[in-house]
């Protein structure tokens, strides 16, 4: 049998956890079952654990695109992000950005879409995913000097390792995508965070949004699994609404340090704690 190389992210992606990975892999159960990571972004633990069974899902069509094409048609996607890095420049990531204002998204394969995604995500700023109400992708350009466009190896080890293992990977809703979750697996919930303060918008990565009421839907959901024996962590940020709603439910809430560097505003910047919870 094939060993699985070391995976890693294939993109950039707001919220990434590769810095809460010593944290996450401390508070794993010693073993599990199938795997399940609804909110799986840019995948940092699924990467890091590569399970041999596994869900991964997210509501974000384009990422769930890229995954996919990662495992169906690899060699295309690498042509593709060859052919975008040939001709990186300002005006041509504009151009490539305003196919979902003019329809000619719509008409391109899926190999041209998850490879234009994952240009845009390499060499715009602070690689953002952000579309405005009408899902139209508007960040800016970025001022990278020399950005590292795509990891060829990688993607070769993403898609040799989805291939050979027996991975489901779904575009939709967190509560869906854990419906077979059963005794013994392990589902990992990484959501939008709620906002420690109270000016932010209380909204998500995607044009639907993450608010209160989904916050809630998910604490519901955890203790659902944790009647069905499943064992849950869920990374949420260090804010009393996020306590408030696990204290009653959670085994065990872990606090840890974080650095965030995704705000603009260079003073909220640093170390903010995360909390990590637990239901066994
Ligand atoms: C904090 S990020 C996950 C980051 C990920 N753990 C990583 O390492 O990159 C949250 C993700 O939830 C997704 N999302 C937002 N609302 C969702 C929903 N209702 N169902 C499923 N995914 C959702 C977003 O598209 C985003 O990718």
């Amino acid at each position: 049998m094939l060993m699985t190389k070391h995976l890693k992210p294939f993109t950039k992606w707001v919220g990434g956890k590769r810095q809460l990975l010593p944290e996450l892999l401390k508070v794993l159960p010693p073993s599990f079952g199938d795997y399940y990571e609804p909110f799986v972004g840019g995948g940092a633990l699924f990467f890091e654990l590569a399970p041999k069974q596994a869900v991964i899902n997210d509501n974000n069509k384009e990422l769930i695109l890229a995954y996919q094409v990662i495992e169906s048609d690899v060699e295309s996607l690498i042509d593709e992000l060859k052919k975008h890095k040939k001709n990186d420049s300002r005006e041509y990531y504009l151009d490539l950005r305003s196919a979902d204002r003019d329809g000619r998204i719509e008409k391109m394969s899926n190999v041209e879409r998850a490879g234009r995604i994952l240009y845009m995500l390499r060499v715009n700023f602070n690689g953002l995913y952000r579309v405005n109400s009408k899902n139209q992708f508007n960040v800016p350009y970025g001022k990278y000097k020399n950005p590292r466009i795509f990891d060829e190896e990688n993607l070769r080890n993403i898609s040799c390792y989805l291939n050979e293992n027996d991975i489901s990977i779904l575009h939709g809703d967190f509560e869906t995508a854990t419906k077979n979750a059963k005794q013994g697996d392990l589902v990992y919930f990484d959501p939008p965070y709620v906002p420690l303060s109270p000016t932010e918008s209380f909204t998500g990565y995607t044009a639907d949004g993450f608010g209160y009421d989904e916050q809630v839907r998910l604490r519901d959901l955890f203790v659902k699994l944790t009647d069905r024996g499943v064992y849950v962590i869920v990374s949420n940020s260090s804010s009393e609404l996020v306590y408030d709603l696990y204290k009653p439910v959670a085994k065990t809430i872990v606090e840890v340090g974080a650095t965030r560097m995704i705000n603009s505003d260079a003073q909220k910047r640093g170390k903010v704690n995360e909390l990590l919870i637990v239901n066994f």
